[in-house]
């Protein structure tokens, strides 16, 4: 019934396995517009084929409403609103932006829903604001940059110039390289945070790190940024004189053929690259691109490991708001990306780190892994995980 009028409305898609015996319904939170469109469309894309994939594991039946964000903080406050209140969804998967996740925390907390959180980086969520309603499938800001400074101090590398937008994900993601590069004996030289969603033009900031006796540049940016800004950074001349180096989005295998030959070279460290070598992905990324014809990027498999983690909870017995959340948070498998658990102080995943470089391959351009970095848990940074009760 629920279904049927959430179709009337053209608001559901609708994925069942035979005999359900429950139904969960899902709120899709998700920019399919702005800046991050392309990395909604990704996971979204994930997050359906894990549905399909592992949705025989279970009795429930899940139906999907989906929402845009459009990469806004006030805008995808209502529509958790919205998704919560309105369509009383059981659980929320997806946001991708930081700043969208720190503007809804309180929401979900409040409300009691479970929120799987299918991209977005943000520190505090899984920190001082973390909530036993929120569970991370994707990776933490400081989890995917930390590594990436001691392995580069570890390459030579002294002095270094950072960039990045200014907004929460770009301050988290170049504050865990800056920790773990000075800590190891590296310099940083000079700094900027470009205005989100607004730098079009990069050359005064090039300018800037060229002049400022940096060894290298790092930074983080991602989508229609990270395309912008490679591109530009290759025409100024800077890539030999000046290696490139940033946490891996920089250069994802989702927009890695847009940005082209200027992507070549370009060192950056990230949680998934499509050329990991191992079962659970090799089935992944065939399926991935029999769906829809593009080689899988971490934003798909940060779909693709939400929908199994929901699955996982149902078989597990989950039904409802709270026992979906305690259910989520004890989550673990071998995925695409290899073994994944949930560290239960931080209700932050724990993985592996890989460093690779964009090289030219046969059909374009491909990831070459030059270093696996082990899996740490993240520092609890004022986590205090409350019990829910089912
Ligand atoms: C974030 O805002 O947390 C974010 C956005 C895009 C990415 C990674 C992190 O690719």
């Amino acid at each position: 019934m629920k279904r049927a009028i959430l179709a009337a409305l053209g608001l559901a898609t609708s994925l069942s396995v035979p005999a359900a015996a429950t139904d969960i319904k899902v709120g899709l939170l998700l920019p399919f517009s702005g800046v991050y469109a392309a990395l909604g469309n990704d996971i979204e894309a994930g997050f359906n084929l894990g549905l399909e994939r592992f949705g025989d594991q279970t009795s429930a039946a899940f139906e999907v409403v989906r929402e845009d964000t459009e990469v806004k903080p006030p805008v995808a406050l209502g529509k958790a609103k919205k998704l919560i209140l309105q369509d009383k969804v059981d659980v929320m998967v997806g946001i991708v932006s930081s700043g969208v996740l720190g503007a809804v925390r309180d929401m979900v907390h409040g409300a009691g829903v479970p929120l799987i959180v299918a991209n977005a980086g943000n520190d505090e969520a899984t920190g001082a604001a973390c909530s036993p309603f929120i569970t991370r499938m994707s990776f933490s800001n400081g989890q995917v940059n930390r590594p990436m400074g001691t392995w580069l101090h570890g390459q030579g590398v002294q002095k270094v110039y950072t960039l990045a937008p200014d907004y929460a994900a770009g301050r988290q993601m170049i504050d865990g390289f800056v920790q773990s590069f000075t800590a190891a004996g590296g310099e940083i030289v000079g700094q900027d945070f470009t205005p989100f969603q607004k730098t079009q033009d990069f050359g005064p900031y090039l300018a800037q790190a060229k002049a400022s006796g940096a060894d290298a540049v790092y930074v983080f940016y991602a989508g229609g940024e990270a395309i912008s800004f490679v591109k530009q950074y290759d025409s100024f001349g800077l890539k030999t004189d000046l290696p490139l180096y940033g946490s891996g989005f920089l250069t994802s295998a989702l927009y890695v053929d847009a940005e082209g030959p200027a992507a070549e070279g370009v060192v950056t460290a990230l949680h998934y690259v499509p050329t990991i070598d191992n079962p659970a992905n090799k089935a992944f990324a065939e399926a991935f691109t029999g769906a829809t014809g593009r080689v899988p990027s971490e934003y798909a498999v940060h779909g693709y490991d939400a929908a199994r983690a929901l699955i996982e909870a149902t078989k597990a017995g989950a039904t409802d708001r709270a026992s979906l959340a305690n259910a989520l948070r004890k989550v673990s498998f071998d995925g695409p990306r290899g073994t994944l658990s949930i560290d239960p102080a931080t209700n932050n995943l724990v993985q592996p780190i890989y460093v690779y470089e964009t090289v030219a391959g046969a059909d374009g351009l491909t990831q070459t892994v030059l270093a696996e970095l082990p899996a740490e848990k993240d520092p609890v940074n004022g986590c205090v995980m409350a019990p829910v009760s089912n």
